[in-house]
C-alpha cells in the first residue's frame, strides 16, 4: 500500500519539477503545516551558473497563493539568510541547533521564493570556477532573470499562470528595478514563461546613491548628531545653488572607491557633513535605537564571518536578556533596553552560519558535493563578492520609468522603509518615487497612517496613473530600521500580504487592513509536546524531525488519494 503510494506519488513531485522538497529539517521544534523545497535553478544558458533557491509555500492555500520572489542585498548577502534572520517561517534558536517558529512569516498568503543572488552567494555557485565572486549589476539582473525563467519553466503546471511578485531589500533596490525591467522585456517579446507579474516591493531599498547621501546627511542632523552651529556653518557654507538646504548636493564633498561607500572630500564641507553617513562602531547603522548589550551568555564558535565590519551588513555584537523574574516583579524592568527580541538580531547572524554549515542540515537542503568542494563554508555575507563590486547605476530612476511607461498590465510597486535606518533612508527613496511619480503624471494622493493591531505602524501614500492600472505605495513602518521584517514582524506581514492582495476598488490599499492576515497568530503545535528543544543535536550529529517525516507521508497519501 505504501509502496503504491510512492510509487504514484513520485511523477506528480517531478511534475512540479519537485524531487527537491525538503523532507526532514534537522533541529525542528514544531510541526509545519507547508512544505518546503530546496535546490537548484540555472542562472545562465550554459547552465554553468546554478543558483540556490528555497520556497516556502503559502500556509493558506498553496494552489491559488501568488509567488513573492525575495532577494536580500549586500552586494554578496544571502536572501537564506534574510529567511532566518527576517521573513521566513524558521527561525534558529541560540544553540544554532534547532529551529522554531516566526508566526509573522511571509509565506502567510504567498509562495516565497528566496534566490541566493548572484551566483558566488550562500549555496549559490560557478560549477567551473571554485569560490566564484564575479558581480556586476547587469550581469545580477541577467542571473535573476535566467533564474526564474528556469524556475518557472520547470514548475510550468503549478506556478506557469500564477501572480507573481518581486521582494526584497537595500542592494536590492538595485536588484528589483534592474530585473523588472528584463521581466517587462521578457515577456512582451514572448521570452519570459510566466505573464502574470503584478508587482515588485522593495524595502530600504539602495536605489538612488545622491538621494540617499544628501537627504542621510539632513536625517543625521535632525536626529540630533550635529551642533547647531556646525549646521548653521554647513547652510551658510556648502550651498551647491540656491538656499535651501534641502536642495544641497553635498555628495560634491564626497568620495568614493566603489560607488557605495562614501567618504569626505577633505574639505571642510566634506568634513562636516561627512560623517553623518557612518554611526560610530558602536551603533547599529541598520537602526539608529537598537542596541544590544555585552554579557551573552551564547557560546557559539565565531563562525563564518568577515571580519570587517562593512558598512551594508549588521554588526556583529553580543548581547544578553534578562529573564522575568517571577519573585519580585521590581527586576522584571529593564530601564536599558530596546530589545523585544531577547537579543535576536544581535546573535541571530552566528546561529544562522553555524545552523547552515551543519552536514546534515545541507544534506537536507540537498546541497551538491561540488558546492561543498568549492567553498566549503556557507556565509551570511561574502566578502570577495561585496570588495570588487563597484555600482553601475547611481539611480535607478529609468528602470521605473521604463517599467511604468511599457508595460501593458497593472502594476504596482511597494517602496516600504524603516523609518530609523541609516543605511538606507526612507526620505531619498521617497524624493526618488516623487520623482517618479511626477514624471509618469501620476495623481498624488494623501498620506495616512496605517496600523497594525490598532497601534500607529508608520504612514503610507499612494500614487496612481490616470487610468488607475500603475500604482506606486510608499510605506514607511514606524520603528524598524533597515530590516524591517524582523524589526516588525506583525506590521511587516500585514504590510507585504495586503500589498499582493489589494480589495478596494480604486485600486488603492488600505495597509491598515488584518482581514487577510491573522495579527495575533497561534503558535503550530511543537514537536514532542514542546520538548524538542531539550534534545538539540551536537555539531555533526544527524536528526531527522519525526514530524516532517509524519507530515510528508500525510501529504503522499494525500496526493496519492487525490489521484
Ligand atoms: C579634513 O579632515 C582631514 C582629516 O582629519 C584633514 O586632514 C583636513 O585638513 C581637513 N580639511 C580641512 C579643510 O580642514
Ligand atoms: C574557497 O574559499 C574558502 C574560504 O576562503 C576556502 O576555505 C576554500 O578553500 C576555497 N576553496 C577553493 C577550492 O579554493
Ligand atoms: C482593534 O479595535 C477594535 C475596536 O475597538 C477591536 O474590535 C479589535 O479587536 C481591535 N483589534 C486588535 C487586533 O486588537
Ligand atoms: C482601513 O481598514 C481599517 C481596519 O479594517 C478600518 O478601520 C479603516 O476604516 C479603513 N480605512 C479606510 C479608509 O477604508
Amino acid at each position: 500500500r505504501l509502496l503504491l503510494c510512492l510509487v504514484l506519488l513520485l511523477p506528480a513531485l517531478l511534475a512540479v519539477g519537485m524531487d527537491d522538497l525538503v523532507t526532514s529539517l534537522p533541529g525542528l521544534l514544531f510541526k509545519p503545516n507547508f512544505q518546503t523545497y530546496s535546490g537548484y535553478v540555472n542562472a545562465n544558458t550554459e547552465e554553468t551558473w546554478k543558483m540556490h533557491y528555497w520556497l516556502f509555500e503559502s500556509r493558506n492555500d498553496k494552489d491559488k497563493d501568488p509567488v513573492l520572489v525575495w532577494l536580500n542585498g549586500g552586494p554578496g548577502c544571502s536572501s537564506v539568510a534574510g529567511m532566518f534572520e527576517e521573513l521566513g517561517p524558521f527561525y534558529v534558536k541560540f544553540d544554532g541547533n534547532s529551529l522554531f517558529e516566526n508566526v509573522h512569516s511571509w509565506n502567510q498568503r504567498a509562495n516565497v521564493l528566496a534566490l541566493e543572488s548572484p551566483i558566488g552567494v550562500g549555496f549559490s555557485y560557478d560549477t567551473k570556477t571554485a569560490n566564484y565572486s564575479v558581480a556586476n549589476d547587469d550581469q545580477t539582473a541577467s542571473q535573476n532573470y535566467q533564474a526564474l525563467k528556469d524556475f518557472f519553466k520547470r514548475v510550468q503546471k503549478t506556478y506557469g499562470d500564477r501572480d507573481f511578485y518581486l521582494s526584497g531589500e537595500s542592494y536590492a533596490g538595485i536588484y528589483i528595478p534592474t530585473l523588472s525591467k528584463l521581466l517587462v522585456k521578457g515577456i512582451k517579446s514572448g521570452d519570459f514563461p510566466n505573464k502574470n507579474f503584478k508587482g515588485a516591493a522593495i524595502g530600504n531599498g539602495f536605489m538612488d546613491v545622491p538621494k540617499l547621501m544628501n537627504s542621510l546627511v539632513l536625517w543625521g542632523n535632525y536626529h540630533g548628531r550635529m551642533a547647531v552651529e556646525d549646521w548653521d556653518k554647513v547652510k551658510s557654507e556648502c550651498s551647491t545653488g540656491g538656499s535651501d538646504v534641502e536642495k544641497y548636493d553635498f555628495t560634491k564633498y564626497f568620495k568614493s572607491d566603489n560607488g557605495m561607500d562614501f567618504f569626505s572630500d577633505g574639505s571642510v564641507c566634506g568634513n562636516l557633513t561627512a560623517p553623518m553617513l557612518v554611526l560610530d562602531d558602536n551603533m547599529d547603522q541598520y537602526n539608529f535605537y537598537q542596541d544590544c548589550y555585552a554579557g551573552t551568555s551564547i557560546v557559539l564558535p565565531n563562525v563564518g564571518r568577515g571580519a570587517k565590519g562593512i558598512k551594508r551588513r549588521r554588526p556583529k555584537r553580543s548581547a544578553a536578556w534578562k529573564f522575568a523574574d517571577s519573585e519580585n516583579p521590581a527586576n522584571d524592568i529593564w530601564a536599558d533596553s530596546t530589545d523585544t527580541q531577547q537579543g535576536y538580531p544581535c546573535w541571530n547572524e552566528d546561529a544562522v552560519t553555524f545552523y547552515l554549515n551543519r552536514a546534515d542540515v545541507q544534506d537536507a537542503l540537498h546541497i551538491p558535493q561540488e558546492w561543498r568542494d568549492s567553498r566549503k563554508q556557507w556565509v551570511d555575507c561574502n566578502d570577495p563578492i561585496y570588495d570588487q563590486y563597484h555600482l553601475t547605476y547611481t539611480t535607478t530612476y529609468g528602470f521605473f520609468n521604463y517599467v511604468l511607461m511599457e508595460y501593458d498590465q497593472p502594476f504596482r510597486f511597494l517602496i516600504y522603509n524603516g523609518d530609523v535606518d541609516t543605511v538606507c533612508n526612507y526620505l531619498g527613496d521617497a524624493w526618488l518615487m516623487r520623482d517618479v511619480a511626477n514624471n509618469n503624471d501620476m495623481n498624488h494622493n494623501p498620506r495616512v497612517q496605517w496600523y497594525f493591531r490598532n497601534q500607529s505602524a508608520g504612514y503610507s501614500q499612494n500614487y496612481q496613473s490616470k487610468d488607475g492600472s500603475k500604482n506606486i505605495d510608499i510605506v514607511t513602518v514606524k520603528g524598524a530600521g533597515h530590516f524591517v521584517p524582523n524589526d516588525r514582524p506583525g506590521p511587516s506581514a500585514q504590510m507585504i500580504t495586503n500589498f499582493m492582495f489589494p480589495q478596494q476598488a480604486n485600486g488603492m490599499i488600505n495597509y491598515s487592513d488584518d482581514k487577510l492576515v491573522d495579527p495575533v497568530p497561534t503558535p503550530l503545535p511543537l514537536v514532542n509536546g514542546g520538548n524538542g528543544g531539550n534534545s538539540s543535536p551536537k555539531p555533526g550529529d544527524s536528526t531527522t524531525s519525526s514530524s516532517t517525516t509524519v507530515s510528508l507521508f500525510l501529504a503522499m497519501i494525500i496526493v496519492a488519494g487525490a489521484m
